[in-house]
């Protein structure tokens, strides 16, 4: 595009953005004005703390704050969900979003259980061979990058389902997050650097430059996003319709052409979210509640739990060749039924009730021989993708609300566009469709026809936002980013508190592992004990040691009532409370 000042188009764009900034620099800055503790231009990591009323942990310290800030103001536990989600898609679009999906899942003081599927749902034009060439090979790039491979955005419906149970009007939730987008906040030296790595891509797959390719970032600048606080704004005043309808669906429309994407107005208006019931099963004096498909987070771990339950975990060490060998096993079965029967329920029968029975982990575990490796029978190693893709984040308040919510773009900023003019990024979710029956997608797993694209259907997830209750009484809300890891993640996190009674700060930084059926290997994170790698090579297992994978944020309340918090320490998250 020609971009001299006497071509009317470019006019056009500078005088709209003009409009843009001066009708934000004229609003009022009502929230951080009310709440100076709360500074956008200098904050810290606070990776552990107890408090005695409500916490909040997330993948960054401003959204933690506003969440915390919302419940002392009078909120529930749902206010500050909703307030931390929509900061996070300001502060961490990596991740944090409001073009992609997510999972809500909250346990009431009363013991009621709400699960909220905001997943994103293949355009009504999607079709199951959409990503194939014309000798029916995958083509990964069109699942992945550009508007082809995003799905239709529930992120924001999730939000206004979720208000139901708040206390506060959405508008008042919203209005820290386009504060934050318009008043600017200061960038740490990771999101500079994610911002920088992926600013050819940000202006390769979108239609116009914004706000993150302005310039070479570094830590400290100060990031300001005007076109995404007026797409606040508009949700702020018209709600669903202020996202669904009006501008902000036709920048997404108009975006599609870019790169062939295919959502339409009707996609977008027809959207809705889908109450789930919740998984629920119990492991050793443990009620544990997990989400149901389309994720196979919830039924993997109550898979991987009871398959271990006879085991006497707890005297085997922590990260010892018995302990993980074990716990691989109990992967690779789930894994491989996750591969086989996991979908979208309202497209394909999920035999949840077989799947999560004590007596089908029993039974799953027939075979198993201590100190033997197990075979996936196809061996070949595939490379797994590093990224943070997804975030999760955990809130329990002082009534004893809990929630856990973990949503995403997919991979790290999604599909790479940026809708112009809405200045906020697409998912590339698409990509978590089996493409092919057979072929793995981006984390290396596969799928079947359970799992194939139709239109309307959701993807299969493997976010698993999770509670604990202990004698009816809450205790543990948890969940963490990292694609097909994540059920894994959640796993080890509660064998590590469970069985081995570490605090929940020590049991979300121990080294992790992962074992997915295939590829055929253990995954492990690079400060993983050498001692156990090499037990492990003997009795037979591939090692494939990886950066870190994760970042798991939990809060558990300890038996003084106090919500004791903590932030993952493989990134930049965070706690807050009163
Ligand atoms: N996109 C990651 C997941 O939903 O599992």
């Amino acid at each position: 595009m020609n971009l001299k000042l006497s071509n009317p188009k470019v006019k056009l764009l500078l005088i709209t953005l003009l409009c843009v900034i001066i009708s934000i620099l004229t609003q009022a800055q009502t929230f951080i004005k009310e709440h100076p503790a709360i500074n956008p231009y200098q904050y810290a990591v606070v990776k552990e703390s107890s408090f005695e009323h409500g916490a909040v942990t997330s993948a960054h310290p401003l959204a933690s704050m506003v969440g915390a800030a919302i419940m002392q103001d009078g909120g529930n536990a749902f206010d500050a969900a909703i307030a931390t989600q929509f900061c996070l898609a300001v502060v961490f679009p990596g991740a944090g979003n409001i073009g992609g999906g997510g999972f809500m899942l909250a346990r009431k003081a009363n013991g009621e259980l709400i699960g909220i599927d905001y997943r994103e749902a293949a355009p009504k034009s999607a079709n199951r061979d959409m990503y194939l060439d014309d000798k029916g090979n995958p083509i990964p790039s069109k699942s992945r990058d550009g508007a082809l491979a995003s799905g239709v955005p529930g992120s924001v419906a999730g939000m206004v389902s979720t208000q139901a149970y708040a206390k506060f009007p959405l508008a008042k939730l919203i209005e820290p997050a386009i504060e934050l987008a318009a008043f600017g906040f200061v960038i740490t030296d990771r999101e500079a650097k994610g911002l920088n790595s992926e600013k050819a891509n940000f202006l390769k797959n979108s239609s116009a430059p914004s706000a993150f390719t302005q310039r070479e970032w570094k830590a400290g600048d100060t990031l300001y996003q005007p076109e995404l606080a007026a797409t606040l704004k508009r949700i702020q005043k018209y709600g669903l319709k202020g996202f669904y309808e009006g501008p902000t669906a036709d920048m997404i429309v108009k975006e599609m052409e870019h790169t062939s994407g295919i959502i339409t107005k009707e996609d977008l208006k027809n959207y809705r979210p889908k109450f789930r019931k919740p998984i629920e099963f119990d492991y050793k004096g443990h009620h544990v509640i997990s989400f149901s498909p389309p994720s196979s987070g919830g039924i993997i771990i109550a898979q991987m739990l009871q398959m271990i339950a006879p085991y006497h975990i707890e005297n085997m060490g922590v990260n010892t060749e018995a302990s993980v060998s074990l716990m691989v096993e109990a992967q690779r079965r789930a894994y491989a039924d996750r591969a086989e029967h996991m979908g979208d329920p309202d497209f394909w029968k999920v035999p949840t009730k077989t799947l999560i029975s004590a007596s089908y982990a029993k039974e799953r575990m027939k075979d198993y021989v201590p100190g033997t490796a197990g075979n996936s029978k196809i061996t070949q190693a595939g490379e797994v993708h590093e990224s943070e893709q997804t975030t999760h984040f955990s809130v329990i308040d002082a009534e004893g609300n809990m929630v856990a919510i973990t949503t995403t773009l997919n991979d790290t900023y999604g599909n790479k566009t940026i809708v112009a003019g809405a200045g906020f990024l697409l998912n590339n979710e698409m990509d978590d469709f089996s493409v092919k029956p057979g072929v793995p997608n981006m984390y290396g797993a596969i799928g079947g026809e359970a799992n194939s694209i139709v239109p309307g259907k959701r993807m299969l997830s493997s976010m698993t936002p999770t509670l604990v209750t202990v004698n009816n009484k809450p205790y543990i809300s948890i969940g963490t980013p990292g694609g097909t890891t994540i059920p894994n993640q959640v796993f080890e996190g509660l064998v590590n508190i469970i069985d081995y009674k570490m605090t929940i700060k020590a049991a979300i930084d121990n080294p992790r592992f992962h074992h997915q059926w295939i590829p055929d290997m253990i995954g492990v994170e690079s400060d993983f004990p050498e001692q156990t790698i090499n037990d492990l090579k003997s009795k037979g297992y591939t090692i494939m040691k990886r950066g870190r994978f994760g970042r798991m944020d939990g809060i558990q309340i300890l038996k003084d009532g106090m919500r004791n918090a903590a932030g993952d320490k493989r990134g930049d998250d965070s706690v807050a409370g009163y």
